[in-house]
């Protein structure tokens, strides 16, 4: 007899190839209408699945968690950041907790370095002037922005997708420094010519430009505080693909618009989906809707890990891409 299927209950509309291959392998609920969830909703999800599959747009606090049915056993997100998870609160309920890391590391860092670029060059700023009619000749001095070759980049976190940054910005001929809670191996701070910097706010007063790559964590939230935040110099440009949270984007937002820091292109927001009004409208900061990971092969792939720690379950392993809640 074929051992049942665990009921896997989907919050967000997935990539098609993923979707078909979860109806195949699982009882699987998908949400057709790709609507977030509603708090009761989730916690009906909760209480009927035997696998969760959310994803960023989903809090799941400690509080949802006792809606929980004893039969739920695994929370595979969609998803390598896990802010919106309590993780602890799960565990101790004996539910595993997993996430997509890696997959979503090139994508990412790709996104960061055409923040960085749209920034410095002023990308967006010069495709509106010229859709809108305005290009009326090249001149010597309209329109500059700024060489990045030769600057320093600063990178707060060193992970998988810190350090992808890394190698491409030191292609880019920037000088690569970073903030990390220890120092990467030697190895990988040779190949990178890297220099560490345990004080951060040491290292933000020296950098052209500054990326954030670390997860938003109890210890991250506004870890770019308003104080920090005017470590910054004047021509200094400030890039986060990372998490919203982690910037205090109201003291960022007035910075920009005193000029007291030259720009910032920000992919992710504290609120989202709602930004900060105080950002929109600036014309030296560019402003994404969270594209960090996407990308069609990036985002089959965040489904196929998800695929990949769902099945593992099933056959009584750990999964690989368990989150510990020490490792956040
Ligand atoms: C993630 O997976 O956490 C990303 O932010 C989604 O792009």
């Amino acid at each position: 007899m074929a051992a049942r299927k665990p009921k896997v209950i989907v919050t967000r509309k997935l990539p098609g190839p993923v979707e078909t291959r979860m109806r195949e392998l699982f009882n699987t609920e998908l949400n057709d209408t790709d609507e977030p969830l509603s708090r009761a909703q989730l916690a009906d999800a909760l209480s009927r699945a035997d696998v969760l599959a959310p994803t960023i747009t989903d809090k799941i606090d400690a509080a949802l968690l006792e809606k929980a049915g004893p039969q739920l056993k695994l929370i595979a997100n969609f998803g390598v950041g896990i802010d919106h998870v309590d993780v602890a609160a799960a565990n101790a309920r004996g539910i595993t907790v997993t996430n997509t890391p890696g997959v979503l590391t090139e994508d990412t860092a790709d996104l960061t370095m055409a923040l960085i670029m749209a920034v410095a060059r002023r990308i967006v700023e010069g495709a509106e002037v010229t859709q809108a009619g305005g290009f009326h000749g090249w001149t010597p001095t309209w329109m500059m922005g700024h060489r990045i070759t030769g600057k320093r980049l600063g990178i707060i976190g060193m992970g998988r997708i810190g350090q992808a940054v890394a190698r491409r910005a030191k292609a880019f001929g920037l000088q690569i420094h970073y903030h990390n809670r220890k120092p990467v191996s030697p190895r990988i701070a040779e190949e990178l010519e890297a220099t560490y910097w345990d004080s951060l706010d040491q290292m933000l007063a020296r950098m052209d430009i500054v990326s954030v790559h670390s997860p938003h964590t109890p210890a991250t939230y506004h870890l770019l505080s308003a104080r920090r935040l005017k470590l910054l110099q004047p021509h200094a440009i400030l890039i986060n693909t990372a998490r919203g949270e982690i910037i205090d984007e109201t003291a960022l937002a007035e910075l920009l618009r005193d000029g007291a820091i030259a720009g910032a292109g920000l992919d992710v927001f504290e609120f989202e989906p709602k930004i900060n009004p105080k950002l929109l409208g600036l014309p030296n900061a560019v402003l994404l809707p969270h594209l960090g990971s996407a990308t069609i092969e990036g985002r089959i792939d965040m489904g196929e890990k998800v695929i990949i720690n769902i099945r593992t379950w099933m056959d009584g392993h750990k999964p690989p891409d368990r989150v510990i809640p020490s490792m956040m």
